[in-house]
């Protein structure tokens, strides 16, 4: 049974600790995660962007992600990552996601919280839970100002607003984090994160996690940080472990060429859970 989101940002929230959201669009990154999270003891979010359920399919994304919670006793929340597709979205709750993301970040305040309203009145009566988003990730590669990049960040009393009037379960925040490789260290704002933290008791996100320094991310997650969302770490350690491979062996077997992979990824997988204060928090 997949658990829903809300029960694993609630207790990740309760006991001061994040848990771990990790993308997936095969069966190789859906196994290294769901194994090293049962090996850890730890809750996790497996999550799908709608380009990957594009890639993968729908129902083999769901049945594989059934089979893993069947193969594990550690509870797994199946949810949609940055959905702006409508009937996407009633899809993924039709078919058994636990929970969904609707992204209206793009658009303007009023326009965000109809959205995320109606999409709370589709996935609520079913037990699906809903993530939003409120300000905006800047891209890895915009060069913008700092002015534009302040603007572009969560604003705390916008916050308390939204989530009075959506009722939405978790809540995406922009405080400086990008999505992909970053160039330069990145800076996160740890006061606006303790202004919104202040302002709404919703279980609060942090997407484009990978390649933030570490204390940066246990600093956020003290602040209020309870769902973390990692894929371009994966990304780079499938494709590093994949191409060393190619380079030292013949072998066309992919069983043989994707093992380093997974293994590579599962250690990735194990270091996040580490640090998220996660592992030995299964209770399902
Ligand atoms: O937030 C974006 C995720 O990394 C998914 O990206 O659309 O390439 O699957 P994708
Ligand atoms: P990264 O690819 O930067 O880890 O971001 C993941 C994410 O936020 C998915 O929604
Ligand atoms: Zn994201």
């Amino acid at each position: 049974m997949l658990t829903p989101l809300k029960d694993l940002v609630q207790a990740a929230q309760a006991g001061h600790y994040a848990v771990g959201a990790f993308n997936f669009s095969n069966l190789e990154i859906l196994k290294s995660i769901t194994e090293t999270a049962q090996r850890l003891s730890s809750p996790v979010i497996i999550q799908t962007s709608q380009s990957a359920i594009k890639y993968a399919g729908l129902g083999f994304i769901v049945a594989m992600a059934r089979a893993a919670a069947e193969e594990t006793d550690v509870p797994i929340a199946l949810h949609l990552d940055h959905g702006t597709d409508l009937d996407l979205i009633k899809e993924c709750i039709a078919r058994g996601y636990s929970s969904v993301m609707i992204d209206g970040s793009h658009l303007p305040l009023e326009e965000n919280i109809r959205i995320t309203r109606e999409v709370v009145a589709l996935a609520h009566p079913s037990g699906v839970s809903v993530e939003a988003e409120l300000g905006r990730l800047v891209g890895v590669e915009d060069e913008i100002s700092v002015d534009e990049r302040e603007a572009s960040f969560t604003d705390p009393d916008e916050a308390r607003r939204f989530v009075e009037a959506t009722g939405v379960d978790a809540l995406a925040v922009a405080i400086g984090t990008a999505h992909g490789q970053y160039k330069g260290e990145p800076k996160l704002d740890f006061d606006r994160l303790k202004q919104i933290a202040g302002a709404v008791e919703t279980p609060l996100v942090l997407h484009g996690a990978s390649g933030v320094p570490a204390e940066s991310v246990s600093k956020a997650i003290k602040l209020g940080i309870c769902k973390v969302n990692i894929d371009t770490d994966l990304r780079l350690a499938f494709h590093g472990a994949v191409k060393s491979f190619l380079e030292s062996s013949d072998s066309y077997d992919p069983r043989k060429l994707l093992a380093p992979a997974m293994e590579a990824m599962s250690e990735v997988v194990a270091t996040k859970i580490n640090l998220f204060g996660s592992a030995g928090k299964a209770v399902r």
